[in-house]
């Protein structure tokens, strides 16, 4: 138990740190007394400080040491520009970069490739030289999904790993606990801080029975949301629990682990076991497995007795296929029922395009399934009777499906294979089949289905399912087929049963690499330039922000006084800014255009108070930054919801902005924006938030004293004219976070202490 054993095949330096872990974990059991889960184990056995954390599930922060990190290319961009300006020589931590997201679908895999990569050729260049030179490993375009390369590569029993993309709980299949999050957070683990995340409560679910016929593990997942709803697994992690767990194979508990987030959990988890074993040696990482079988009886695996927070069971044996849609991924439909229900509700029935693969379902396993589906039809003279597209996870199960047959076997069926991509799984789909507007329906083996995620088109009705009953929906045609009870027609007219499907857990030849597509970080890094066109409207080299100038901040104006829900969709929104992810300056200019102003009940329309015209919030917000004044946003409840973007808190940075007052925050929002030296105050009486104009003037005084738990002072200066009026704020910055507004950031900090 004490050898020093590589987490992976790819890094000479990642050593897996179960000792550690466990000394960690006694330390924790000492001090709570009691039994643990498997995914406490996790957490606990990497706490920053195990001695004096406190440990409340669902109160207490917890702050965590984790063992790596992954991002993928459309959040990496400003991860790397932020880390970049801390000023470090290398990341604290092994980091990997994943090219994906940016790679659109239009006419076939090879193709769509060598587009993607002339479009985003700047992008993709700066990805490739930032890494090498920060000492991170690049996985290039056509690589793979970044979740399947975890799974492929990196994942390990017992890790603890954060991704900045929804889907990072993939990697549960193997046992290792992985979180998805904002591009903030992996700033922090990249620059050595601890992470941290609210003390999540365990939902168990209990798998009994084993699964057959049509049903796959897809299904667990499925039924699951439906029980839980999207909202069930929220500041919760899922545990997966009893002897059904050992009945089927890791990457199928990863396609378990992976739609997790749908029902929105922190992440979900396998413990460790035989189908981890066996899929560890077949990716050649015999060593890693091996290595986890001498601490599976102590640190991965949850103690007898344990207490969850709620448990939902579920027997394999009795588990129908689901199909879960239109619109929302919890809609969920056993396959016995989807005839009257989508007849019922009018969904269109005949389906448009089928659509398998992705990181949810593109393992050998799943892909064999499907392919005996597509060999069984073909026998009966039939084939695919709609448009029917087969994405690879990675260019290992492709070089390893072509290899065996299965390409050819899907092509024949009339498929098309994609590139190894997200591709239409996150819209970036040329879908040209159907015009915007018009209704109809797909099916797809990917896990997200919310209005116009895959083709932009808010008519189209999207289903989940496993990637086997797609098959059959393609060779039907009709969304009321039902292949466990519905007869098809063959070429002679003669009616048939479709086989259930079968499959092949590991390719008995073993996995084929395919084409290299993996850039370590090189030796010698200091020669390496990160490369950033200084014309680029897409990438900008970010400049640290200035530090305070230590005086009371007087006269401000209000930019902006929102009201309603201002989630970090309205301060910094998605769609087609999502390009500007690495340009701080370019994507500003969404900064607040989706929050409404009190004033007049607009968004993007509000006065400028020197000039007392009207225009966006950020150009208005720009005549105030050109003019060297400093202004507040005032707003209402849970400012900042929904994401962990981190582009929210930059934005006001670069613009100029000085403090966010509000009647209360989002917690994540509420430390980006710390992060980014900005005060986030809230109002001691949210009734002080009614009195306030937005024409007001504000002060923020006495800042020489700001302390923990110190409220601090704002003086309005009502544009009435009446008297000033003395308003008290509350902020919850500890010393440290003090410290970063003083300094202008956190990493202005970190570069501070460095230089010290
Ligand atoms: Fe996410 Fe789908 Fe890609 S879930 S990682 S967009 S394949």
């Amino acid at each position: 138990r004490d050898s020093k054993v590589l987490q992976n095949n790819l890094e000479e330096n990642s050593f897996i740190n179960y000792k550690e872990n466990l000394k960690n974990l006694h330390i924790v059991k000492r001090r709570l007394g009691r039994p643990l889960t498997y995914a406490e184990k996790i957490l606990y056995g990497h706490l920053n400080d195990p001695e004096n954390q406190e440990i409340v599930r669902g109160v207490s922060y917890l702050k965590l040491l984790p063992d790596r990190v992954a991002c993928q290319d459309a959040t990496a961009q400003m991860a790397i520009l932020q880390f970049m300006s801390a000023g470090l020589p290398q990341v604290a931590k092994p980091v990997t970069v994943h090219c994906d997201h940016l790679i659109q679908a239009q006419i076939e895999g090879g193709k769509d490739l060598k587009r993607a990569i002339k479009l985003n050729k700047e992008v993709f260049d700066f990805l490739k030289s930032s890494t090498a030179k920060y000492n991170m490993g690049f996985w290039k375009p056509g690589a793979g999904i970044i979740h399947q390369i975890v799974l492929e590569n990196y994942a390990y029993p017992g890790a603890l790993m954060i991704g900045t993309d929804s889907h990072t709980p993939n990697a549960g299949g193997l046992g290792q606990l992985a979180i998805g999050v904002g591009g903030a957070d992996a700033v922090d683990v990249m620059t050595g801080l601890p992470w941290e995340v609210k003390a999540p409560k365990i939902l168990g679910v209990k798998l009994t029975g084993k699964m057959n016929g049509w049903t796959s593990a897809k299904d667990i997942i499925l039924k699951l949301a439906g029980i839980t709803t999207v909202k069930g697994g929220t500041g919760k992690i899922v545990e997966y629990f009893g002897e059904g767990i050992d009945t089927f194979s890791a990457t199928g508990m990863g396609t378990v682990c992976n739609m997790g987030a749908e029902i929105g959990a922190t992440t979900s988890v396998f413990p460790f076991n035989k189908s981890m074993v066996e899929y560890l040696k077949a990716t050649r990482r015999s060593k890693v497995a091996d290595f986890a079988k001498l601490y599976q009886h102590d640190l991965l695996c949850a103690d007898p007795r344990c207490e969850y927070d709620e448990v939902v069971e579920i027997n394999l044996s009795k588990l129908e296929p689901y199909v879960n849609g239109p619109f929302t991924p919890d809609l969920a439909t056993p396959i016995s029922k989807l005839k009257d229900i989508a007849t019922k509700n009018n969904w269109p029935l005949d389906i448009r395009v089928g659509l398998i693969g992705s990181c949810t379902n593109s393992s050998y396993e799943d892909l064999t399934r499907s392919a005996s589906i597509v060999k069984d039809a073909a026998e009966h003279g039939l084939k695919s009777k709609i448009t029917f597209t087969v994405t690879p996870g990675s260019e290992q199960v492709r070089a390893t499906i072509k290899r065996d047959g299965l390409l050819k076997t899907f092509k024949k069926f009339g498929g098309i294979i994609l590139a190894n991509a997200c591709g239409p799984c996150i819209g970036q789909w040329d879908r040209q089949d159907i015009k915007k507007g018009e209704k109809n329906t797909i099916v797809t083996s990917y896990n997200r289905n919310f209005t116009s995620r895959n083709d932009g088109n808010p008519q189209t009705h999207a289903f989940v399912a496993s990637p086997e009953i797609v098959t059959a929906f393609a060779i039907a045609g009709d969304l009321r087929f039902n292949p466990i009870t519905d007869r098809l027609k063959d070429k002679n007219g003669d009616e048939f049963l479709l086989k259930a499907p079968f499959g092949t857990g590991l390719p008995s030849k073993g996995y084929d690499p395919g084409k290299n597509t993996y850039t370590p970080p090189p030796k010698v890094r200091s020669v390496v330039s990160v490369k950033i066109n200084p014309t680029s409207d897409r990438l900008q080299l970010l400049k640290p922000f200035p530090p305070w100038d230590g005086k009371d901040a007087k006269n401000m104006p209000i930019l902006i006084k929102a009201v309603g829900k201002t989630t970090t969709d309205h301060i910094s929104m998605a769609g087609p800014w999502l390009k500007y992810r690495g340009h701080l300056e370019n994507i500003s200019n969404n900064y607040m255009i989706g929050a409404t102003n009190i004033e007049n009940g607009k968004a993007n329309c509000v006065r400028n108070v020197l000039t007392g015209k009207y225009k966006g919030v950020p150009e208005t917000a720009r005549d105030y930054k050109a003019e060297g004044i400093k202004w507040v946003v005032i707003g209402d409840e849970n400012f900042g919801e929904g994401s962990s973007r981190e582009h929210a808190a930059l934005e006001p940075r670069y613009l100029g902005g000085f403090a966010i007052i509000t009647k209360s925050f989002a917690r994540i929002h509420e430390t980006n924006l710390k992060k980014q030296g900005l005060l986030p105050l809230t109002f001691k009486n949210p009734k002080d938030y009614d009195r306030i104009d937005p024409f007001d003037r504000i002060d923020i005084v006495q800042l020489q004293e700001l302390a923990p738990n110190k409220e601090v002072k704002m003086i309005v200066h009502p544009s009435s004219g009446n008297d000033s009026w003395t308003c008290p704020l509350l902020h919850t910055m500890n010393k440290e976070q003090i410290e970063w507004f003083q300094c202008g950031s956190s990493l202005n900090k970190i570069k501070r202490d460095k230089e010290k």
